[in-house]
């Protein structure tokens, strides 16, 4: 099973990089408050986190009293912009596929991944290999693209407006046909993988994860009054996001 690395190539990088620094995007605006609304106390605790990226998210768990932290991540570039601007004793930066993990030294007390796991295919397999690198008690919580989202298999799941342009719902099709997807963005043929609801909730009780959490960001108000477009967000959701314990 071959894993893409997308953001290393360079249209992708670039596009995707411009997203990122810009101060209203989904991430900063609806998935992130909602993600560290969920994050529990790190004081001490050792976290890993899967698909990392330029590592903004390492050093927030620094920041929070995390004594250990372990980034992993599929992408060269990503990992050379999070040793240049997200570098700190505490955090180690490994370059390699999360598929890979099962040769990790050590546990962990929270794994942790921010929008990368729809870049998976077995899901199963991911779930199985986290739980057994998660402390007694410990915590798994991530965030991906809604399953609403991943379902048509051309990308193409649209809004439908009415007479006056006002959105008043979102088509979207496929949805019990899991499996690969490719989309455009930024460059074709770029790989996301759809699951329906369940076989995610599936995947992880089957592993041996309580879920304790799950979350379908509604936008907040101050998010709202800076990013109108939010409000679309009451017609589907963009996210997925679940917290599952190791008891
Ligand atoms: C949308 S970015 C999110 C980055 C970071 N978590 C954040 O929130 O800023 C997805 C990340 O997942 C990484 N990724 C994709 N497939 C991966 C894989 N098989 N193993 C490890 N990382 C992967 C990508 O290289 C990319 O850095």
């Amino acid at each position: 099973m071959s894993n893409q690395n997308i953001f290393d190539n360079e249209i992708f990088f670039e596009g995707y990089s411009e997203l990122r620094s810009r101060e209203i995007n989904a991430n900063t605006m609806l998935e992130q408050p909602a993600m560290k609304e969920l994050l529990p106390d790190l004081t001490n605790k050792s976290v890993l986190d899967l698909g990392c990226g330029c590592g903004h998210n390492c050093v927030e768990f620094v920041d929070s009293g995390a004594a250990r932290v372990v980034g992993v991540d599929i992408s060269e570039k990503m990992l050379e912009v999070a040793k240049k601007e997200s570098s700190n004793e505490k955090i180690e930066y490994v370059n390699m596929s999360m598929t890979d993990i099962s040769c990790l030294d050590g546990k962990f007390d929270l794994v942790y991944s921010s929008l990368a796991f729809h870049y998976i295919e077995d899901f199963e397999k991911l779930c199985k290999d986290i739980y057994s690198l998660v402390n007694n008690n410990g915590c798994l919580l991530f965030s991906q693209e809604h399953p609403l989202i991943t379902a048509t298999v051309d990308g193409k799941g649209h809004y439908n407006k009415d007479d006056n342009g006002k959105k008043i719902s979102y088509t979207f099709s496929n949805y019990n046909e899991p499996g690969k997807r490719y989309v455009h963005w930024y460059v074709d043929g770029v790989t996301k993988y759809h699951r329906t609801f369940s076989a995610t909730v599936n995947a992880l009780a089957k592993a041996g994860f309580v879920i304790e959490k799950i979350c379908e960001p509604q936008p907040k108000d101050w998010a709202m009054e800076k990013w109108p477009a939010l409000y679309d967000e009451f017609i589907k959701p963009s996210f997925l996001i679940v917290k599952a314990r190791k008891i």
